[in-house]
C-alpha cells in the first residue's frame, strides 16, 4: 500500500517481529537480545520502534534494562492476534494489511497460488469489501473486523452452506462470550443484535467436480462504529453502540478464530447434525414468521421450522406446506 503516512503503511515483518519477541519477552528484553531474536542491527531496530510507536504502540526504553512493550493499540497485526491463540489450524498463519479491496479477494489470490488452509487474512480497511447478492460491504478503517479464512474442507458442494452456519455460530458465540450481548443468527448468513445486522458472512467456493477445491470464508464484524456511523440505507448497529462502551477487535477476532476452529472441526468429521444443533439453540429465525424473497424475486410467507441436511431453510406456508430456501434473502415478521 503507498502512502505518505507511515502509521498507514503496511506493518513490515521487521515491525511484526519486534510486536511478537516483546510479547514473548513479558518484562524488559535487552537491545541486543532484541534485535539478535529478529535478525536486525541496533540502528535499524531504532527506526522499527520509531515506526511502531506512531501507531500507538508504547515501548519503554531503558538504557540498561532495554525495550518492554507497555501498550500496544487494537490492530490486528498477526503477532498480537496470534498471541495465546489456542488453535492448531484457523490463523496459524495471519497475513495483515491496513488496506484490501477485499480481504476475499486477497484470501482467493493466495489460496490459488498454494497458500495453506487455516490462513486467516485481515484487512484494516477495505475499498472494495462485498457482501452477498453483489451488495457492498462498509470497511471504515479501524472500526470493523474484516477478515477471511481459507478452508480446504472435505466437503460436497451441495453442503458449502455448512460453511457459512459454522461462522455464524462461531461470530455469535464470540460475541456473545466478550461482550455478554444476545447476539443471534439469522439464516442465512447475518448474526444479528437488537433486530439490526452486526455481522455477515459471505463464503465463496471453488468446485472441483461434486466437491470443494477450498473455500473462502468472508467475516465483517461492526466493532467500533458509533451511532450514526453506518450509512443510512443500512439497517445496522455494532457492539460499541449496543454495549455502550468499545471493544477489543483482538480479542473478538480471537475468540472468533477459537470458536470457528470448534465448529469447523464438527464439519471435518461430518457431524452435520452437531452444527444444525448449535445453530439452532443460537437462532432467532426458527419458530419465527418470516418473508422469504428468491433470488428471481419470488416471495414466500410463512413459520420457519427449521433447517435441512443442506443446510437450506424449512418454511411451512399457510396452507400445511412446507417448502425449502434455498438462496435469496429473509425478513422477520413476528
Ligand atoms: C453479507 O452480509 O452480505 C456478507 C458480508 C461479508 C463482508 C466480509 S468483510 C470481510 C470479507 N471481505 C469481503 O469483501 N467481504 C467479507
Amino acid at each position: 500500500m503507498l502512502t505518505t503516512d507511515p502509521a498507514r503503511a503496511d506493518v513490515t515483518g521487521d515491525e511484526n517481529a519486534l510486536v511478537g519477541v516483546l510479547l514473548d519477552a513479558e518484562g524488559f528484553l535487552s537491545f541486543d537480545e532484541a534485535s539478535r531474536r529478529i535478525g536486525v542491527q541496533l540502528p535499524p531496530l531504532a527506526g522499527i520502534i520509531a515506526l511502531l510507536e506512531k501507531r500507538g504502540f508504547e515501548i519503554d526504553a531503558h538504557p540498561h534494562l532495554g525495550l518492554r512493550l507497555s501498550r500496544a493499540p487494537d490492530l490486528l497485526l498477526p503477532a498480537l492476534l496470534t498471541t495465546g491463540l489456542k488453535t492448531v489450524l484457523i490463523g496459524k498463519r495471519v497475513r495483515h494489511a491496513m488496506l484490501l479491496d477485499s480481504s476475499n479477494s486477497e484470501a482467493e489470490r493466495l489460496a490459488v497460488s498454494g497458500e495453506p488452509e487455516g490462513t486467516v487474512v485481515v484487512a484494516e480497511r477495505q475499498s472494495a469489501g462485498r457482501g452477498r447478492l453483489g451488495r457492498a460491504w462498509f470497511s471504515p478503517e479501524n472500526l470493523g473486523i474484516y477478515l477471511s479464512v481459507i478452508l480446504k474442507p472435505p466437503l460436497r458442494a451441495d453442503r458449502a452452506s455448512f460453511l457459512t452456519l459454522c461462522a455464524a455460530v462461531s461470530v455469535t458465540e464470540a460475541i456473545r462470550n466478550v461482550t455478554g450481548l444476545e447476539a443471534a443468527v439469522k439464516w442465512p448468513n447475518d448474526v444479528i443484535l437488537s433486530g439490526k445486522k452486526v455481522c455477515g458472512i459471505l463464503t465463496e467456493i471453488e468446485t472441483d467436480g461434486g466437491r470443494l477445491d477450498h473455500a473462502i470464508l468472508g467475516v465483517g464484524l461492526n466493532a467500533n462504529q458509533e451511532r450514526g456511523g453506518f450509512p443510512p440505507e443500512l439497517y445496522a448497529t455494532s457492539l460499541k453502540i449496543e454495549l455502550g462502551a468499545a471493544v477489543s477487535r483482538l480479542e473478538l477476532a480471537r475468540a472468533f478464530l477459537e470458536a470457528l476452529e470448534k465448529s469447523y472441526t464438527l464439519l471435518e468429521s461430518g457431524d452435520y447434525g452437531g452444527i444444525i444443533d448449535r445453530w439452532l439453540d443460537l437462532s432467532v429465525t426458527v419458530g419465527r414468521r418470516i418473508r422469504a424473497t428468491s433470488l428471481d424475486g419470488r416471495v414466500l410467507e410463512g413459520v420457519a421450522t427449521g433447517l435441512d441436511e443442506n443446510g437450506c431453510l424449512l418454511l411451512r406456508l399457510d396452507g400445511g406446506l412446507t417448502k425449502r430456501v434455498t438462496g435469496g434473502d429473509i425478513s422477520l415478521l413476528q
